[in-house]
């Protein structure tokens, strides 16, 4: 079978990867929704299906090398090409600094930098077909770095320098690569940090909820549909011109230019 329009959206079983693959089931025929809990994952795809759009469920870890050649072979067998990959998935400790282990980081990594970058080198030749988009996710954490939350900083730092990478490469093959940054939003990651958080500062999680956004300088959390809706659009066609950006959507948390 060959789809009109493919996307491969990661991270897909939860949170804001989730929001999206919903999101771009309005608008791309086939969505393929990847994260390791298969039966989260299939509940997603049944919602996609009921927006519209055919879903392709891979179960995978993409901390493994594999998974990437997996996805894009299960990918093209099934629908003949891919137009779209968002590169969501994330995982990194919010460990500080000083306590954070080798085996720690290096898990982090794994995940979010090095499973995204063995992805796209692994679609580029099929979205170089399509004159495809590429989305990476970074976070706010890469322009505000403190100890307490190194890892997250460093790698969303180099996420964006990666996508900027790409990007470059993206300019003479045709295909468009953009990262998103986005400050705080309330999805299972977030709350699970403050289950951790609370209790190390004498607070109730619900107290350390409510207070954090005054904390961090924004007015509310995020919502997962917010960063789908800017992500649905950075791969549709109104977007097409821009490319190498760097796109902060984070309630006006970040207080510098
Ligand atoms: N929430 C925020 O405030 C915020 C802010 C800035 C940036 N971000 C970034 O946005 C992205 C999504 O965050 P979120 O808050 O939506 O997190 P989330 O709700 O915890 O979702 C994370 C997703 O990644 C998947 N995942 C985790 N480990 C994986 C692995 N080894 N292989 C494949 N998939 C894996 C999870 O699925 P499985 O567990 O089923 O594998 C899940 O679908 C992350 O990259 C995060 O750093 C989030």
């Amino acid at each position: 079978m060959t789809a009109k329009s493919v996307a491969i959206v990661t991270g897909a079983s939860q949170g804001i990867g989730r929001a999206t693959a919903l999101r771009l089931a309005r608008d791309f025929s086939a969505i393929v929704l990847v994260a390791r809990d298969k039966d989260d994952l299939e509940k997603a795809a049944t919602e996609v299906q009921g927006i519209g759009a055919d879903p392709l469920v891979c179960a995978l870890d993409l901390r493994q090398p594999q998974s990437a050649e997996a996805i894009v072979k299960g990918t093209l067998e099934r629908f003949g090409r891919i137009d779209a990959l968002l590169n969501i998935a994330g995982a990194v400790p919010q460990i500080d600094l000083f306590e954070m282990t080798d085996a720690q980081w290096e898990d982090g990594m794994a995940l979010k930098l090095h499973g995204a970058r063995r992805l796209t080198i692994r679609a580029w030749d099929a979205l170089k077909a399509s004159h495809g988009s590429v989305v990476f996710i970074s976070g706010s954490a890469a322009l505000d770095p403190k100890p307490g939350f190194a890892a997250v900083a460093a790698t969303n730092a180099a996420i964006i320098a990666l996508a900027k990478a790409f990007a470059e490469q993206g300019i003479k093959d045709g295909v468009q690569v953009n990262s998103v940054v986005p400050g705080p939003v309330m999805t299972g990651r977030r709350q699970s940090f403050f289950e951790k958080w609370a209790p190390a500062h004498n607070v109730t999680v619900e107290e350390a909820i409510e207070k954090f956004p005054e904390e961090a300088g924004i007015s509310r959390y995020g919502r997962p549909d917010e960063i789908a809706d800017l992500l649905g659009y950075l791969v549709s066609p109104a977007a097409k011109w821009m490319t190498g950006s760097s796109l902060r959507m984070d309630g006006g948390e970040i207080k510098g230019i």
